[in-house]
């Protein structure tokens, strides 16, 4: 008999594309679209549940068992390396890590320089790779006014459209990592639900490859 497979999805206008991708996948779930505060939705052949998330929450419901896939950033991933097995790169919210700073920064290389970041590892990682001597100064959001309020030299962070790095006088300097949605599987469940999770696998990477071709 098919095991239902628990999938956490990250709520937002990324988690719009992934549903549609997974719906495109034949996992339809017209509930879903019916507006209301519920969280958990079951398609009518009970293949799958669907729940939201917060999107730097998946890999901790997919890395507990809580779910058996998800999809989550590559970001997150390189930033908390969850135990968890990261199926398929989906092609979507495609974005880049890079460094930023003001336009025409300059690094003197006899200073320690100040990073400032949500992504602690992925910075420390990154300057260790360079033999960098940095400090961390580990913030949550607006992660651009630190430059330009001198708390720090430069940021780490996720550049999309480069609007927000611009509009604060701001420029990428260097590209730390390439980012785009990744389906994860939670170790476990891809033992117990082999066959139902390749499958999931298998179909979504034909609409991917199929959203390619459509030059999507
Ligand atoms: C990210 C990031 C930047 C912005 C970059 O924030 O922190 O602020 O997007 O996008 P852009 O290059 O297209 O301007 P996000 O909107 O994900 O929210 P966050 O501040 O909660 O991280």
């Amino acid at each position: 008999m098919k095991q239902t497979i628990d999938v956490a999805l990250p709520k937002g206008r990324l988690g719009e594309q992934v549903l549609d991708l997974f719906e495109k996948a034949g996992y339809a779930c017209p509930a879903i679209h019916e507006a209301s505060r519920r969280l958990v939705f079951e398609t009518p052949d009970a293949a799958v549940r669907y729940f939201w998330v917060k999107p730097s929450d998946v890999a901790i419901y997919v890395e507990r068992g809580a779910a058996d896939v998800g999809v989550a950033g590559k970001d997150i991933l390189m930033e908390y390396v969850p135990a968890v097995y990261e199926l398929l790169d989906l092609g979507l919210g495609r974005c880049r890590m890079a460094v930023a700073g003001p336009d025409g920064f300059r690094d003197d290389p006899d200073r320690t320089l100040r990073v400032a970041t949500k992504f602690s590892r992925i910075a420390r990682d990154y300057y260790a790779g360079q033999s960098r001597e940095i400090d961390i100064i580990h913030l949550n959001g607006s992660i651009e006014l630190a430059p330009i309020l001198g708390l720090s030299d430069v940021i780490v962070d996720i550049v999309e459209t480069g609007a927000t790095l611009r509009e604060n006088g701001l420029a990428p300097l260097e590209t730390v990592a390439p980012v785009s949605a990744r389906l994860i599987a939670n170790q476990t469940s891809f033992q117990f639900k082999t066959e139902e999770i390749r499958t999931l696998c298998g179909r979504l990477a034909q609409q991917r490859a199929l959203r390619e071709e459509n030059g999507k």
